[in-house]
C-alpha cells in the first residue's frame, strides 16, 4: 500500500452527526487570506496602473504616486504569502495517475456527474492545475517586477530588458486574473468549500462526494488505492 502523499498536519476525521473533517489550520488559513487579500490589492492597484480608463482606481490607494509606491510592496507580500501556501501544499498537489483520467472526463464534472470519476485524494486536477499555474505566474511577475522597480533595482537592468519585462508582468498578471476567477469560482460553485477556507473544516458528505481518497487515507491511516468501502454518515 502506498503511503499518504496528500494528509496534511492537522488533518482529520471527527465523527458525529455529521461527521467533520479538519482540512485546514488555523494558520493555513490565515496564510491564505493574506495570499488572498495581497493578490487582490495587487490587481487593483495594477489595473489602476495599466491604462488611463483605469487610473480612477488610484483613489482606493491613496493616488497615483502612492500607488506606484505600494504596488510592488504588495507583490513581496504576495510573494512571501504564496510561498507559505505552496511549501504546506506542494505534496498534496503533486500529478497521479487518477489526475489524467478526471481531466479526460472534464464534461462529466461540469455536468456534476461525479460518480463517473475516479476517486481523488486531497485536491483534484483542476485544483491542482490551479495551484502550479498561480505558482509559476507568481514567480513570472515577481521576477520581472523586481526588473520594473526603478526605485531600487534600475542600475541592474538594461530599458530592453524593462520593454520585455513590462509585457511579461501584463500578460502574466492577466493570466493570474482569470484563473483567480476560476479559483473563486469553483470554490463557489461546489456547496460547502468555502467553510473549508472559513472554519478549516468541511462536512463527512463532502469529503465522501468529492475528495474519497483522501477520507479513505485519513480513516485508514494510510494510502490505500481500494479503499474500505465505509461510508461516513452525511
Ligand atoms: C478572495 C479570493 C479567494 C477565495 C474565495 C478562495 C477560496 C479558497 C478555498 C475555499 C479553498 C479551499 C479549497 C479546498 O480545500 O478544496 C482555497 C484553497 C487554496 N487557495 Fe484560495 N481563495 C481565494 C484566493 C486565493 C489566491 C489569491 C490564491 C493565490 C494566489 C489562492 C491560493 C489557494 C491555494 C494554493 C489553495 C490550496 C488548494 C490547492 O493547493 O490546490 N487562493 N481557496
Amino acid at each position: 500500500m502506498a503511503k499518504p502523499y496528500d494528509v496534511g498536519p492537522g488533518d482529520q476525521v471527527h465523527p458525529g452527526n455529521p461527521v467533520t473533517v479538519d482540512r485546514y489550520t488555523p494558520a493555513a488559513r490565515i496564510n491564505h487570506w493574506i495570499t488572498a487579500a495581497s493578490l487582490v490589492l495587487l490587481a487593483l492597484s495594477g489595473l489602476a496602473l495599466f491604462h488611463p480608463s483605469l487610473f480612477f482606481l488610484t483613489g482606493l490607494f491613496g493616488g497615483g504616486e502612492t500607488t506606484r509606491a505600494i504596488h510592488p510592496w504588495i507583490g513581496v507580500v504576495l510573494f512571501f504569502g504564496f510561498l507559505g501556501l505552496f511549501l504546506r501544499f506542494w505534496r498534496a498537489n503533486l500529478w497521479k495517475g487518477e489526475d489524467g483520467t478526471w481531466m479526460r472526463r472534464l464534461s462529466d464534472v461540469l455536468r456534476g456527474h461525479e460518480e463517473k470519476l475516479p476517486e481523488v485524494g486531497k485536491y483534484n486536477a483542476g485544483q491542482k492545475m490551479v495551484f502550479w499555474l498561480m505558482s509559476v505566474l507568481i514567480i513570472t511577475l515577481i521576477c520581472s517586477g523586481l526588473v520594473l522597480w526603478d526605485q531600487y533595482f534600475a542600475e541592474y537592468t538594461t530599458v530592453g530588458q524593462k520593454r520585455a519585462a513590462v509585457l511579461i508582468h501584463a500578460l502574466a498578471a492577466i493570466v493570474i486574473i482569470c484563473v483567480w476567477i476560476v479559483h473563486v469560482y469553483a470554490a463557489i460553485w461546489v456547496r460547502g468549500t468555502i467553510r473549508a477556507m472559513v472554519k478549516g473544516s468541511v462536512t463527512g458528505g463532502w469529503a465522501w462526494r468529492h475528495h474519497r481518497k483522501w477520507l479513505r487515507e485519513l480513516v485508514t491511516g494510510k494510502g490505500n488505492d481500494k479503499g474500505t468501502g465505509a461510508k461516513p454518515a452525511e
